[in-house]
């Protein structure tokens, strides 16, 4: 029999990481991956204990599966208490300064103009067509970052969160969108600062605990971040659940009829196929765990999407059933380190999905095989092709 191997920088994982995904917990629940350099957790009891151990599992060294230079240690994700929470309670003033519901009218207001643009068309393709169209839009308003460059920041994002599969590694286009977003990411913040407005940005830059202010480089990293985590996290989900409405017709049928099942729906999407699969951690101390020790040092995978579909946790796990209420997927992550946006994504996607659906009700894939982003840690397809009813 061969031998196991598991590769998160493999195309054939980007399509379908489930089959191996169920080989790893059964067989191998604490796996070495020479490919990726790094041990692999796939049950759900032990990515639950290890995201809510940060001084055992550490973010400071990186989050992302391969991570951008100059990240570690500097942002919420790539931090551990006590300054990972110094950083998110200047931030989280600004996320909750600004009452999420408050933004729901010009939410909706973006989501309908986004799918009046599609009013008439017989065959569209999601996400150039409407998702992109709609977090970026979103994302611009919430943060405050000014209309026009909507299209190129959307792409450095995405560009961002890629990884080269034969170097497994962060190619130089990669890399340069990382540095192009910095440098527009500073051009914003010296305007929000001259001229402060309500926004997410002017309000995080400025936000102060007992004297405490982020310092520059804190407040651009901060923002790059925001950029990124909005932009593709959104976007990328958004396109796990249209997969899922279009495959999943008879959910779809209810979420037209009864639009309140939508935020059901999302969380289901979130568990069976969530776009954020694998985050990394750094080990503080040697750890035995099923019959392997981990060394001090060695990086670790927290396989969120392998968790969500194990079925130690979630009862006949591989069906997609939007009764299920999935109380503790992960999804968004969890422990110190779980999702900040998790309540504008909640609003944005259940908002978009209720606008497009008047606009759309009936709708059909066009490709039988889709092409994937090449990304160790998100997932979701390049194009999705619909063909209108
Ligand atoms: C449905 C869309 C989204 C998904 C699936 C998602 C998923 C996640 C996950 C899994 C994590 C944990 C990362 C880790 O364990 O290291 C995370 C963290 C984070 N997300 Fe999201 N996210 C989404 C949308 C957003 C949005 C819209 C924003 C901002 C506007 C955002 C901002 C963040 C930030 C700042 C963190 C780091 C939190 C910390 O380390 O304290 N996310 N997200």
């Amino acid at each position: 029999m061969p031998m196991f191997r598991f590769d998160p920088y493999s195309p054939l994982v980007d399509a379908d990481p489930f089959p191996a995904y169920k080989t790893l917990r059964d067989e191998h629940p604490c796996f070495w991956s020479e490919e990726a350099g790094m041990w692999i957790l796939s049950r759900y009891h032990d990515i639950v204990a290890a995201g809510n151990d940060w001084q055992t599992y550490s973010s400071a060294r990186g989050n992302l599966m391969t991570e951008l230079p100059g990240r570690a240690g500097a942002t919420l994700g790539t931090t551990d208490p006590p300054r990972h929470d110094r950083l998110r309670g200047l931030i989280q003033q600004a996320f909750m300064k600004r009452n999420i519901e408050s933004m729901g009218d010009n939410i909706r207001d973006i989501a309908r103009q986004a799918a009046a643009e599609l009013k008439g068309r017989k065959q569209i393709e999601f996400i150039s067509d409407f998702s992109s169209k709609f977090t970026v839009r979103v994302l611009f308003a919430v943060l405050g970052l000014p209309m026009g460059d909507e299209q190129t920041v959307r792409d450095k994002a995405v560009l961002m969160v890629q990884s080269d599969p034969k170097t497994r590694a962060k190619g130089p286009e990669h890399i340069a969108a990382y540095n192009w977003m910095q440098d527009y990411a500073a051009k914003v913040i010296a305007e929000r600062r001259a001229n402060p407005t309500g926004d997410m940005i002017s309000q995080f830059s400025l936000a102060e605990i007992d004297g405490d202010k982020l310092d520059e480089r804190e407040v651009l990293l901060t923002t790059t971040t925001l950029i990124m985590a909005g932009i593709e996290s959104l976007g990328g989900f958004m396109s796990m659940f249209a997969l899922n409405m279009v495959d999943f017709t008879d959910a779809r049928r209810q979420c037209v009829a009864n639009p309140a099942l939508l935020a059901d729906a999302m969380e289901e999407s979130l568990r069976y196929n969530t776009s954020a699969q694998r985050f990394r951690r750094s080990l503080q101390r040697d750890v035995e765990l099923h019959g392997q020790t981990m060394k001090a040092g060695d990086f670790v995978c927290l396989a969120y999407g392998a968790g969500n579909r194990d079925e130690r946790q979630f009862a006949d796990p591989d069906k997609y059933d939007i009764t299920r209420k999935p109380r503790g997927h992960l999804g968004f992550g969890g422990g110190v380190h779980a999702c900040l946006g998790m309540a504008i994504a909640r609003l944005a996607v259940r908002v978009a999905f209720d606008e497009f659906h008047q606009v759309m009700p009936e709708y059909l894939r066009v490709q039988e095989k889709l092409d994937w982003m090449p990304s160790s840690t998100f997932r979701s397809p390049l194009k999705l092709e619909l063909s209108i009813k």
